[in-house]
């Protein structure tokens, strides 16, 4: 399988632009309505997968676990380029089905990183090193969603949450917390590419085929 002609693009976007690291994500609930909602980027494995993170108490993964029907809308401001990315994603948990997960990922079979439970772990691992303590405290907070009048007085809820700690008490609300920290992996098959910039502006899109190759195809914008 070839590297995707949009990776490098999304690559260098990124390396231009460190900040502009949020997208809208979207995906479909139990009654088929497209629900959206920004996230932050967190990293792009080698064969091109979307990682983000979310808590799992959240929305989306119960929308995934009904369909894995997602579409990401990526605008980088400074260089006013658009990426649309379509396809199948999966939550990454220990709660979750990780076999189902590799296969609506398209990983099944693949034995090292992105179809390796242990590299999701590690991966897993890192990621909630590198997010912050105020938003790891997030995921050590009551449900998300939850009527504030039925859950105990924000005073009481964590402020920030280290990573790692070698004190008893603090590794119970560490654990607790990082129990609800998923990865969302998403499996892109269909990328639009729009730059703005240039007049006349540039459309084009890559879809993944059967065999795996990407075919470009540039279109009026
Ligand atoms: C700039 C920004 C970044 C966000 N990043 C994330 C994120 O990375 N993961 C996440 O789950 N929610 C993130 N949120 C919150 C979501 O937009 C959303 O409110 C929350 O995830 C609940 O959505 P859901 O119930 O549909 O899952 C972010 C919100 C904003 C405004």
């Amino acid at each position: 399988m070839s590297k995707p002609q949009w990776l490098p693009l999304v690559e260098q976007q990124l390396k231009e632009n460190p900040k502009s690291t949020t997208y809208a994500f979207s995906t479909l609930s139990e009654e088929g309505k497209p629900k959206v909602r920004f996230v932050i980027h967190r990293g792009i494995t080698s064969n091109g997968l979307l990682l983000t993170t979310t808590d799992t108490r959240m929305a989306k993964p119960q929308h995934l676990a009904h369909s894995a029907t997602t579409e990401v809308a990526w605008w980088i401001e400074p260089t006013n380029v658009q990426f649309r990315i379509t396809g199948p994603a999966a939550t990454i948990h220990p709660s979750q089905d990780l076999q189902k997960a590799f296969k609506t990922l398209g990983v099944e079979g693949q034995t090292d990183e992105e179809g390796s439970a242990e590299w999701w772990e590690n991966k897993r691992k890192e990621l909630w090193k590198g997010v912050s303590g105020h938003l790891r405290a997030g995921f050590g907070r009551p449900p998300p969603g939850k009527k504030l009048d039925e859950v105990e007085g924000s005073d009481k809820w964590p402020e920030t949450i280290p990573a790692e700690s070698d004190k008893p008490e603090e590794q119970k609300t560490i654990q607790n917390a990082y129990d609800h920290f998923a990865i969302i992996a998403i499996a892109p098959e269909a990328v639009e590419y729009l730059e703005l910039k240039p007049v006349p502006n540039r459309r084009t899109q890559y879809r993944r085929q059967g065999d795996g190759e990407w075919e470009e195809t540039k279109v009026a914008p």
